[in-house]
């Protein structure tokens, strides 16, 4: 198993481009089951999350002649990878459209899979996804994803763990949904793969569809643009209220997704902890206003460079003093992301005084915590909330990933802390960050990567196993 080993205390220097959005990718490839036409998506991060959804599809019926680019090992050294370009394109064209059911055993390596659900049971009349269970951030249920889909009309079943949705009978024994108000709010909010999913099986619906409590954030909104882009007529994406009226059938579409404001934040944050100067391009500053406002609250300086499009703005985060301590509440979007949260909190701990952190998105996501603390920040969690008394320092120590964006904020928390840091298990950063090493070398960071205790270049998604295609 692989782990990073970092030595902390480099200031970040340098220019790196964001990458394409994991979390806007799984939903846009789930889309090209909607269609018989080649869909082609540009700027899909290579990452096992996206590979594992490939071979999803695959196994749904879906041809991709375009393999997802690798990045060539011998050259992931820093400074070509400082220079990272977009992934080579993507296309995705459904030959077969009868299989209907995603296993278990894809679904659980990767909870996203669930964005099927909707674009199978509109296409094909039935869909049979394995619910995905919980995690380590929460129980992640889906009743709202069924709820909604409910309220189109199709019928719902368990069995053996699976989850399967039936259309109602159309004329001519035709399956089709029919357009009906949806309303996805639910105790914490939203549901953004929830939403992905009604949108995109409404598309297909008969009538109108109105999608109240819908989900903001920007991967609807860039979901929206590509279903629009293959013929579906939609309004409102991006705000609560979407309006869907059906059409008979979708062709493909050529898009370029939005870049990774995850990603980006993470970065921000790096440039912050570390006191460095960190110029990021493609960067979506626009859909990370929560998130930059708690910077500059730290003392962070933010800077727009180049304003033509701030959804792919060129910016530079700079830092020289530790920062101020800040309040800050995880929200849907555009409130301050939760899948910022933990990298924000090993920023914090580092502040002069104290701080709180609450999650009101994901309650229980604080696994991160113990492992900060074991690299000496002072931090009490309380319910949804933990507080963080600014310590002047932070000690290397080795640490244990627990998921995908909590292993971010260990990371950044070893870039800054005293000697070293071995940070366990980053298959969990690997799922959603395209060699987050290599990315943070480029900018000067002494990190290297380890397996069993024996250094190894940055990791090609490809050296992971993938989930085995049943042909
Ligand atoms: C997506 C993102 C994830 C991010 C999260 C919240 C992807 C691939 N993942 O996850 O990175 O952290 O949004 O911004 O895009 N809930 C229910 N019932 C449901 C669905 C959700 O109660 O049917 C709850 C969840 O447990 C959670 C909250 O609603 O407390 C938000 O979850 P949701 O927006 O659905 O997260 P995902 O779409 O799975």
């Amino acid at each position: 198993m692989d782990a990073f080993v970092i030595r902390g205390g480099r200031p970040l220097s340098g220019s790196i481009r964001v990458n394409g959005a994991k979390n806007a990718a799984l939903p846009l490839m789930a889309a090209a089951l909607l269609t018989d036409h080649p869909v082609i998506l540009r700027d899909v991060p290579d990452l096992t999350d996206t590979r594992n959804m490939r071979a999803l599809l695959v196994e749904l019926g879906c041809q991709s002649d375009t393999p997802v680019a690798f990045t060539d090992p011998l050259s992931a050294h820093p400074a070509a990878h400082a220079d990272r370009g977009p992934t080579a394109p993507l296309t995705l064209q459904t030959t077969v459209q009868t299989p209907h059911h995603a296993r278990y055993e894809i679904v659980r390596t990767m909870r996203a899979s669930v964005c099927v659900l909707g674009p199978l049971l509109a296409r094909r009349g039935r869909a049979r996804v394995a619910m995905p269970g919980g995690c380590a951030i929460g129980d992640r249920p889906i009743d709202l994803h069924v709820r909604g889909l409910a309220a189109l009309g199709a019928a719902v079943e368990l069995d053996a763990g699976d989850v399967i949705l039936t259309a109602p009978d159309a004329t001519g024994g035709d399956r089709r949904l029919v357009g009906a108000r949806v309303y996805l709010g639910g105790r914490f909010g939203s549901t953004v793969l929830g939403t992905a999913n009604v949108m995109s099986a409404a598309t297909l619906a008969r009538g109108r569809t109105m999608i109240e409590c819908a989900a903001c954030e920007p991967e609807i909104a860039d979901l929206a643009r590509l279903l629009t882009a293959m013929g579906a007529r939609i309004r409102g994406a991006g705000t609560p209220r979407i309006t869907i009226d059906g059409v008979e059938s979708l062709s493909g579409a050529d898009h370029t997704l939005i870049p990774d404001r995850i990603e980006a934040g993470t970065l921000m944050a790096a440039a912050a902890i570390t006191r460095g100067d960190v110029t990021l391009t493609n960067c979506p500053l626009d859909a990370l206003v929560a998130f930059t406002e708690t910077l500059t609250t730290a003392g962070v300086t933010v800077e727009e460079l180049d304003a033509r499009d701030p959804l792919r703005a060129r910016c530079r985060v700079r830092s020289d003093a530790p920062p101020a301590p800040a309040h800050v509440t995880t929200q849907p979007h555009p409130g301050f992301p939760t899948d910022l949260q933990a990298q924000t909190m090993a920023l914090l701990s580092l502040a002069r005084g104290n701080s709180v952190l609450t999650e009101r998105v994901f309650p229980q996501r604080f696994l991160h915590v113990a492992e900060l603390v074991r690299l000496g920040a002072h931090l009490e969690h309380e319910g949804p909330s933990v507080i963080v008394s600014g310590t002047e320092r932070l000690i290397g120590a080795p640490v244990m990933a627990s998921d995908l964006r909590a292993s971010a904020g260990l990371v950044l928390a070893g870039l800054a802390a005293q000697g070293e840091t071995t940070v366990r298990r980053v298959y969990h950063l690997d799922r959603g960050y395209d060699q987050l090493d290599a990315a943070l070398a480029s900018l000067g960071a002494d990190i290297r990567r380890v397996r069993d205790g024996v250094p190894v270049a940055p990791a090609r998604v490809g050296d992971f196993p993938a989930v085995p295609v049943v042909a």
